[in-house]
């Protein structure tokens, strides 16, 4: 049976406003996203894969609706995918307990109302799920380390269930022992929950680690896509084979 799809990324161009100040740019918009065609299917972990400014964020933002001078289509089988940010540091407002920072989404949630009651239940059930205490709750993000502000904003997107997580380089920031933990707990929200994820990464040992598919991408242009063990084994475009190369990946550690 073919797998579903849960997001499907029709020919999507993104453009931003060009602030240079010169007259010849004047009014003329940046185009960043060319031509986009993704899928993204139900249960997996897909990851996006490019060098910085390559607009693989941009991409992100376009799925939860933040960039709106879009053309193409973006079909989504859910209405409330949820974005984790690539900062941990700057998504999370510094002047909240991390308690109500659990509770705003269901706060703001269009589509029922929360007791407190219920509220508290559900942050404690994703406190649990994303293995932190409940003596988090009443501390600031900044009394945090950075893995355990990373779960936070993980437990955020959590908290109203989402089918999918758009996870933008969220390990990133974090050393490698810590980035290995928040890959195990993607991981299992994936097999556990059965949460699809859009994960990206400029890493590409790091999406080997996890993705079941990785979407390669370059100027705003997907490059190359596939499953990693035959992407990384055999790649077509001379851009992954530089990326492997960068992340000193040796194609014989592939074969499998
Ligand atoms: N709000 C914005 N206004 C204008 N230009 C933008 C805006 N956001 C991003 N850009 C530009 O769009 C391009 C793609 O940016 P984007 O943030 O998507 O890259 P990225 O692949 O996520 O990079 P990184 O790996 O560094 O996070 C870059 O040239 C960037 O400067
Ligand atoms: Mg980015």
């Amino acid at each position: 049976m073919e797998q579903e799809k849960v997001i499907e990324i029709k020919n999507l161009n993104v453009y931003y406003k060009n602030h240079k100040k010169s007259p010849l740019s004047r009014d003329k918009k940046k185009h960043v996203l060319k031509g986009i065609d993704l899928d993204v299917y139900e249960g997996e972990i897909l990851g996006l894969a490019g060098e910085s400014g390559c607009g693989k964020s941009t991409l992100a933002k376009a799925i939860v609706g933040m960039n709106k001078d879009i053309t193409g289509e973006i079909i989504q089988k859910y209405s409330d995918s949820q974005m984790v940010f690539q900062d941990p540091y700057s998504s999370l407002n510094p002047s909240k307990k991390i308690g109500w920072l659990f509770e705003e989404p269901l706060r703001v949630d269009k589509k029922r109302k929360w007791t407190p009651k219920e509220m508290k239940e559900r942050v404690k059930t994703v406190i649990k799920a994303i293995g932190l205490s409940e003596n988090m709750l009443d501390r600031y993000p900044n009394q945090l380390s950075g893995g355990q502000r990373q779960r936070v904003s993980i437990g955020v997107a959590l908290m109203r269930s989402p089918k999918v997580i758009i996870a933008d380089e969220p390990v990133s920031a974090l050393d490698v022992t810590i980035q290995a933990q928040i890959l195990e707990l993607l991981r299992s929200l994936n097999k556990n929950m059965g949460i699809t994820i859009l994960f990206i990464s400029h890493d590409l040992r790091v999406i080997y680690q996890i993705c079941d598919h990785v979407a390669v991408m370059r100027g705003g242009i997907i490059e190359e896509y596939g499953e990693p063990s035959s992407v990384y084994r055999n790649p077509q475009c001379d851009y992954t084979k530089e990326l492997l190369n960068a992340a000193g990946i040796i194609k014989k550690n592939f074969n499998k």
